[in-house]
């Protein structure tokens, strides 16, 4: 099969066609991988960072962003779908005469400590069967391809009262971006968004953020005082990659009230507490099984529009372009077309 993997050791990501299709085992479902969207992880891996270097084995195919066909369940699961007994995953095997049905589907690799498992950017992946979700009718599949990174940004949204709050997040990242659409969902005040990159807060703009700032430019401390926000923000979010300690701290100064700070990721949790001696820093990994998935589906089909943050479409022969165009920074979120 056709497939991205890291062929040597610096920078880049190559294709084969020689790729052998996973073997399925007794419990898993082989999928037909229909999209798949590049991540930072992705990008990380594909520059051959330091990070990459002591984590991911050459040879590994990555991509773990991704909506597919399934295909084909194990003879064990398919036999008990025809019976009564299989009732964890009803709706999904309910669907088995239909097949291929649409779904959505992700491993526990796609949290950064399994980036050392066959990915999916590849024509088929094989997982655990309870682990794919069906994506219903109003989702679409660009949605359901990006379900991956916006269950963090729900996930970590959605660990704090959001109702009229004054919102700070650190990071016009996709996931920062997506959280701004969240807080805009949930009915939060002030949701103010920071980066030194006006492409991602012009789009971070068109998804909910009541205001962006380029700190770069601008004072936070202004801008507050513009927004007579006297008393600080409610709630903090710090998204950026690692090595932005200094804006961080300064961040967190315009955070007076300083009742949450959610972090991603985790270690700098444990970091911020210690630096500001601050109880209430919480770090924020992954998502929840399945709950994140109920709501991100249900604010989906109830309206929350992710489409302003999909800037890029490439059929997967391109995938130097969609790569490079999302290691620019001058992009939102880059799918890659596998069908
Ligand atoms: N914990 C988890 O489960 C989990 C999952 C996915 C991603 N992450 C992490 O979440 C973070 C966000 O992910 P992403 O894909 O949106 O990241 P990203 O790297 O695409 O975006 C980070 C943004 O932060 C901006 N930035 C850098 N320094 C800044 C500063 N000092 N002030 C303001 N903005 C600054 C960058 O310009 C960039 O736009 C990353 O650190 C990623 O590793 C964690």
């Amino acid at each position: 099969m056709k497939a991205l993997y890291k062929k040597e050791a610096k920078p880049g990501i190559w294709m084969t066609h020689d790729a052998p299709v996973p073997a399925i085992g007794a419990n898993d479902v082989l999928i037909k991988i229909k999209k798949t969207s590049v991540c930072g992880t992705d990008i990380h891996i594909y520059k051959w960072d330091a990070w990459s270097q002591r984590n991911v084995p050459l040879g590994l195919i990555t991509g773990h962003e991704y909506v597919a066909w399934s295909t084909r369940l194990a003879a064990r699961l398919l036999a008990l779908s025809l019976g009564t007994g299989f009732r964890a995953r009803a709706s999904y095997v309910r669907n088995l005469p239909q097949l291929p049905q649409r779904a959505q589907a992700f491993v526990h690799s796609a949290e950064g400590h399994c980036v050392n498992q066959p990915g999916a950017f590849a024509e088929y992946l094989c997982l655990p069967a309870a682990n794919a979700i069906k994506i219903p009718d109003g989702v679409s599949d660009d949605f359901a391809a990006i379900f991956d990174p916006f269950g963090n940004a729900v996930h970590t949204a959605l660990s704090f009262n959001l109702v009229g709050e004054d919102v700070l997040i650190t990071g016009a990242g996709p996931i920062g971006i997506m959280a701004c659409a969240v807080c805009a969902f949930a009915g939060a005040r002030h949701i103010v968004i920071t980066d030194v990159n006006d492409y991602r807060l012009d789009l971070a703009k068109k998804m909910g953020a009541t205001c962006t700032v380029n700190v770069a430019k601008q004072s936070l401390a202004t801008v507050m005082s513009e927004l007579k926000m006297g008393e600080g923000f409610d709630v903090g979010w710090r998204c950026p990659a690692t090595g932005c300690i200094p804006l961080h701290d300064r961040s967190d100064a315009a955070g007076r009230k300083n009742r949450h700070a959610g972090i991603l990721p985790p270690i700098w949790a444990s970091i911020g507490a210690r630096l500001f001696s601050r109880p209430d820093h919480q770090g924020i990994y992954g998502r929840e099984m399945f709950e994140t998935w109920y709501k991100m589906i249900v604010m989906v089909q109830s309206g929350l529009d992710l489409s302003p943050l999909i800037t890029h479409h490439f059929p997967i022969d391109e995938y130097q372009t969609a790569f490079e165009t999302m290691a620019s920074g001058q992009s939102g979120k880059v799918i890659l077309e596998w069908s």
